[in-house]
């Protein structure tokens, strides 16, 4: 039993699997009414050091569809690390709340967390990896492949392109496409790749072909069924803005990028998008459909997680 959510590369295939079909299913009977709130009373402790919408909102309509609540607290309210050392905070959370969901800077914040407190802890976004997300999006894309294709295994052999930077949301969904048989392609200018020594753990849970670095956009999205892109500056890069901006000015996914990827090819983007930037105002709006039902995703995959971690006693 696997108490926390930390990493996508703490798990194996077959749970991250049972997961996106179980969200799938609970989803289904959520929007038929159906959905029991199994986590009466029970209380989410919701740590932000970085600003939010989603994650936020999600988390929080989750807690409340089962029955339960969360209470938000944000760095000025606790001073993770500062005001109070991250253990101490643990270990009270772990006796007030029954769980924790923390965005932080540091990601050894969040296992720091996990390791002292006796809930299940969260993670909802690191300077290292965002799996919430990945899992969300790959059951995106999974419930959109099996609904238009009536593929029988959706994931299973999709190519993923990732166009921009080689960050925190492409850390999670490279492991999610490794864990999940997919195949995930970076097209990332030079010194934005991601490191060499988590790529080698992409390539040892899901083989030497699950991952391909192509620096041409236009090469990348040529076999894609999944164009992704993120901002090309992170939420603490802020300093980086210019520098970033002029690296990434040939990565835009727009309308000329898509011409290169095929026509059944969807597009993801995990929000806040930052529209003539990484995506344009079109490509947007053309796929608005995608890319909102990957967004209300997050509450329907957080919904599943937080029930199995919280009321079930982990992921088995
Ligand atoms: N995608 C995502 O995590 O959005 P927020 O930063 O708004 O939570
Ligand atoms: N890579 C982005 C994701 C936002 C959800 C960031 O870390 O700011």
């Amino acid at each position: 039993m696997i108490k926390d959510f930390i990493e996508l590369g703490d798990f194996t295939g077959e749970q991250l699997r049972r997961l996106i079909d179980r969200a799938l299913d609970d989803k289904a009977l959520f929007q038929r009414g159906e959905l029991p709130p199994a986590l009466p009373r029970k209380v989410l402790a919701m740590i932000f050091e970085k600003p939010s919408l989603r994650t936020r909102v999600s988390f929080e309509a989750a807690m409340t569809h089962l029955g339960g609540a969360a209470i938000y607290l944000s760095q000025n309210d606790i001073g993770l690390g500062k005001r109070e050392a991250t253990c101490d905070i643990a270990r009270v959370l772990g006796r007030m709340a029954d769980g924790i969901m923390a965005r932080t800077f540091s990601h050894d914040m969040v296992v720091e967390l996990a390791e002292f407190s006796d809930v299940p802890v969260v993670n909802g976004l690191t300077d290292h990896s965002h799996p919430c997300q990945a899992m969300a999006d790959l059951m995106t894309v999974q419930e959109w492949f099996s609904a238009t294709q009536r593929d029988r295994a959706p994931l299973h052999g999709r190519t993923l392109a990732f166009v921009g930077d080689g960050n925190n949301v492409a850390r999670s969904l490279a492991m999610g496409c490794a864990k999940l048989g997919a195949r995930f392609v970076l097209s990332a200018p030079g010194g934005y790749e991601l490191d060499r020594h988590f790529v080698a753990r992409v390539r040892s849970a899901g083989g030497d072909d699950c991952y391909v670095s192509e620096p041409d956009p236009a090469l990348a999205v040529r076999t894609a069924d999944v164009v992704y892109t993120d901002t090309w500056v992170s939420m603490g890069q802020e300093d980086e803005r210019a520098k970033r901006q002029d690296a990434f000015g040939s990565y835009q996914v727009s309308s000329h990028l898509m011409s290169h990827a095929p026509s059944h090819a969807i597009v993801l983007h995990c929000l806040p998008a930052y529209r003539g930037s990484e995506i344009t105002d079109e490509i947007m709006e053309l796929h608005a459909p995608t890319i909102l039902e990957q967004s209300a995703n997050r509450l329907h995959f957080q919904r599943t997680l937080l029930n199995v971690l919280m009321g079930e006693g982990g992921i088995e």
